[in-house]
Order: C-alpha cells, then structure tokens, then sequence
C-alpha cells in the first residue's frame, strides 16, 4: 500500500476546520489503511487527515510507532477534547507537516477525550500519560486548523516562518 503524500506549513489546506465523518465504510477503512502506512513510514506518532489531504476529523496515533513490538495503532473519529487539565511543557514537540524544526509547546497534563472507533462504536479516552495527552492535543488541533507552532513564542514562530519562506524562494 502506497503512502500518502504530507500536506506541510504553509498551505492553508491544514488551516480548515474538517468535517465530521457520517459514514464509516470500507473506503474510510482502506483510507484509514494508508494513513497508517503513511505515519509509519514517517515515523510519526500521530496523523491526521487533513494532514493526507483529506479534511474530515479522523486521527491515528500510536505511542511507540518505531518500535513493532509495542506498536499499536489507535483510531479515532470525530474526537473532542471534553476536559483537560494541568500545564506541562512538551518538549521538543515536532509536527509531519511542520519538517525540520521542533519546538516547546504548553500542554495539558491530562486530557479526556471522545470520539468513535473505526467501527463507529463510541469510545472515551482518559489519559494522565503526558505523551498521550500531548498526541491527542496535538492531532485533535489539526482538526480545527490548529498547528502547534500557532502555540509557541511569537518570536520562534517567526524564525521558522522566515526559515520556510527563504527555502520556498529557493526552489
Ligand atoms: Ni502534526
């Protein structure tokens, strides 16, 4: 199965609120498929539609993506956060679609989510794991257009947004 290609900062695809997913059938399942494929290959920890492309809210993540002992790949569909708590500084955080640059960014600690599964079937997620937490921040913010360098100092905001601009003037 074949990767989808990364949407990346600065398209203002990734700035739109998705869609909610109506009808989860065997094409969303196939696409659910290659998202996988894409995250893992990337090495990522997380994916979200909009990222490949797609803007309904289904999000993907996994704890320990280079690691195929421990992998184990989560799906989420229409996701909100509906409570969060505490602050923490996720460090280093870094985005698929924001390459080569990585920054600090104020987390909650401990988030509860809701969502469905990839069969449809309501699920709850409660997490005070500040990694999980961060994942699910963090891909639940691509669903409404969010990136998290929106979320770091206006200054390294604007070193990296200097850094994409001089690249992009190079091709
Ligand atoms: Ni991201």
């Amino acid at each position: 199965m074949k990767s989808l290609k990364i949407v990346t900062y600065p398209d203002n695809f990734l700035r739109q609120p998705t869609k909610p997913v109506e009808n989860i059938n065997g094409e969303l399942q196939d696409f659910i498929e290659r998202m996988a494929v894409t995250m893992y290959g990337a090495s990522g920890a997380g994916l979200a539609a909009i990222q490949v492309g797609y803007d309904k809210s289904i999000i993907i993540y996994d704890a320990f993506p280079t690691d195929p002992e421990k992998q184990c790949l989560e799906v989420l569909i229409n996701p909100k956060i509906i409570a969060a708590e505490g602050s923490r500084v996720s460090e280093q955080e870094g985005c698929l679609s924001v390459p080569d640059f990585r920054a600090d960014v104020k987390r909650s600690v401990a988030v509860l989510a809701e969502g469905m599964d990839r069969k449809g079937k309501p699920v709850r997620i409660e997490t005070d794991d500040f990694l999980m937490a961060v994942v699910l921040q963090h891909e639940i913010d691509h669903l409404n257009g969010i990136l998290f360098i929106d979320r770091i100092s206006a200054l390294k905001r604007e070193l990296y947004k200097r850094r994409v601009k001089k690249h992009l003037r190079k091709k």
